[in-house]
C-alpha cells in the first residue's frame, strides 16, 4: 500500500476491485497496518485478478467485518460510483428520485442511498428484477419491459439515469425543473 505518486509501474492484469489482507504498507502510510481486512480499486495501475495487488491508500478502505471478502470486492467500484452520483445530485429528503437501471450494480446502490436520505425512489428494471430493486427499498417499481417512464405524466426532483438505453430528452422530459441539468445524473 503505497502513496499514489510513488505507486510502481506494474504489468497489467484483468480485474479492477480487490479485498484482503494487508501484506506491507510504504512508510508514509498511517491509515493502515499489516494485518488489515481491507477493499480496493486497482484501477489504473495494475490488475486485481492477482495473488498480490499494490493499492493505493486514496481508493482503499477498511473492509467491514460482518462482510466476507468475496461480498467487499464486489462493492468498491459500484457503491463510489453510487454515492458520487447521489451527492452530486444531491438527493435530500422527500424528494422524488427516479433510478433507471435500478436492479443493476451502481443502480441498487443509487436506490439504497436516496432512501437513507429520505427520498421517494422509483426504480426502472425489467419484470425478473422488480421484486429485488423492492427490496433495495424502492417505494414504486415500473418495469421498462411494460411501460415507458417517460409517459407516466409523473415527474421527478432527480433522475438518474444509469445506462445508456434513453436518449438524454427522455430524461429531461420528467425532470421537474429541466433547466436543472445538475439534478439529472447520467
Ligand atoms: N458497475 C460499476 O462499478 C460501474 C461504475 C461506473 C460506471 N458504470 C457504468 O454504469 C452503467 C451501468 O452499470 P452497472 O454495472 O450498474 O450495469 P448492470 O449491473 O448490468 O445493470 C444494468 C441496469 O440496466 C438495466 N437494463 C439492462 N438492459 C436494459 C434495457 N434494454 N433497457 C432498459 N434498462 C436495461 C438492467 O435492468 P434488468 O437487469 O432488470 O434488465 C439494470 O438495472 C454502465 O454504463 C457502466 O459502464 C458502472
Amino acid at each position: 500500500m503505497m502513496d499514489l505518486t510513488v505507486m510502481p509501474k506494474i504489468n497489467k492484469a484483468a480485474g479492477m476491485e480487490v479485498s484482503g489482507v494487508v501484506e506491507a504498507v510504504g512508510k508514509n502510510v498511517k491509515k493502515f497496518k499489516p494485518g488489515d481486512e481491507v477493499m480496493a480499486i486497482t484501477a489504473g495501475y495494475h490488475g486485481g485478478w492477482v495473488e498480490y495487488v499494490c493499492a493505493s491508500v486514496n481508493v482503499t478502505a477498511i473492509k467491514l467485518s460482518i462482510l466476507t471478502f468475496e461480498e467487499a470486492a464486489t462493492m468498491c467500484l459500484s457503491g463510489i460510483s453510487a454515492y458520487g452520483a447521489v451527492n452530486l445530485a444531491k438527493v435530500t429528503k422527500n424528494q422524488n428520485v427516479l433510478v433507471y437501471g435500478a436492479s443493476g450494480g451502481v443502480g441498487q446502490y443509487v436506490v439504497q442511498l436516496a432512501k437513507m436520505r429520505g427520498a421517494k425512489v422509483t426504480g426502472v428494471c425489467s419484470t425478473r428484477n422488480l421484486d429485488i430493486c423492492r427490496r433495495f427499498g424502492a417505494d414504486e417499481v415500473i418495469d421498462y419491459k411494460k411501460e415507458d417512464f417517460s409517459n407516466s405524466g409523473k415527474s421527478y426532483d432527480v433522475v438518474f439515469g444509469i445506462n445508456g438505453n434513453n436518449p438524454l430528452w427522455k430524461y429531461k422530459k420528467v425532470l421537474k425543473k429541466a433547466e436543472d441539468i445538475s439534478r439529472l445524473a447520467i
